[in-house]
């Protein structure tokens, strides 16, 4: 197998291809003067192919149907969009709207897909291909157990998270709970209080993405008032939109863990051995 390391996932790709031993193909990509991109594959193209790329832009979507296409002589393809952009677009909220998910699903042709923690799995049933979602939290939870914290809990922000909470906590012998969110706008949520047991005790907030960080804003405020000693926050897409890092802190965040399947600063914990595990039994 050799592993095509997309543009967006450059990191999280040569993460995988030295964890199985694999050969990693380079890929130039630069854009011509009236902004279209041009895509080449620089080594050779042959046998079994694995091309990662996560689709966090339009452009990136773009960069890897170009991969897909520059791999059609490969005796099988696999696709692995670690985050997959449009995915929260999964049905029609109102009328006239794409199903963006399905139409992105739709375009992208291989033998095998995977994902990780997509938003949600339904997702999975739009593309023709065999479509596998792979789970990043206990990486996440393996790291939070090696944290040193004081008696820690991870708390889902709303009940869609508590799964999460639940496999990054599962065999490592910590706590989890949830609240209860409710979404007022693409920015504002609000947290219903609910009594869960964080007094004293360090919190490690949990979602699958944080985008506006409206969400996790508003947990950590609350957590706080409710006695928490520090609160971190930890998800696996770092999306980050706008000033989201910024509202973060405001709220008095101790810290950001987030994985490597959005490339960023605070992706210190590696979705490297998830994919590796996956792909190494194709
Ligand atoms: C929602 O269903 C997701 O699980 C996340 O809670 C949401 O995408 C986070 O978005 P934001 O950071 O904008 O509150």
């Amino acid at each position: 197998m050799k592993i095509i390391g997309g543009p967006a996932s450059q990191l999280l790709s040569g993460r995988v291809a030295e964890e199985i031993k694999v050969e990693l193909l380079v890929s130039e990509i630069k854009k011509f003067p009236d902004g279209e991109l041009y895509t080449r594959v620089l080594d050779e193209i042959s046998g079994s192919i694995t091309i990662i790329q996560s689709t966090v832009t339009d452009s990136d979507f773009i960069a890897l149907l170009q991969l897909i296409d520059a791999s059609c002589d490969a005796s099988h393809i696999t696709v692995v969009i670690p985050y997959m952009g449009y995915a929260r677009q999964d049905k029609k909220f109102k009328e006239g709207e794409p199903i963006s998910a399905r139409a992105i699903a739709g375009a992208v042709k291989a033998d095998t897909v995977y994902t990780i923690n997509i938003h949600n799995e339904s997702i999975l049933d739009y593309f023709d291909a065999k479509a596998v979602n792979l789970d990043a939290t206990p990486v996440i939870g393996k790291y939070i157990k090696n944290m040193g914290l004081v008696n820690p809990i991870i708390i889902a922000p709303d009940d869609g998270a508590i799964r999460l909470a639940m496999n990054a906590s599962n065999d490592l012998g910590l706590d989890y709970d949830f609240l209860d969110k409710t979404r007022l706008s693409g920015e504002t949520v609000t947290i219903r209080p609910k009594n869960v047991a964080v007094k004293g005790r360090d919190v490690i907030i949990i979602d699958d993405i944080i985008s506006t960080g409206g969400t996790m804003a508003e947990t950590i405020s609350l957590l706080r008032k409710q006695g928490a000693h520090e609160v971190y926050t930890a998800c696996v897409h770092p999306v980050f939109s706008s000033n989201a890092m910024l509202r973060l802190y405001k709220a008095g965040v101790k810290g950001i863990i987030a994985t490597d399947t959005i490339e960023k600063g605070v992706s210190m914990v590696s979705a490297a051995p998830v994919i590796a595990t996956a792909i190494k039994k194709i």
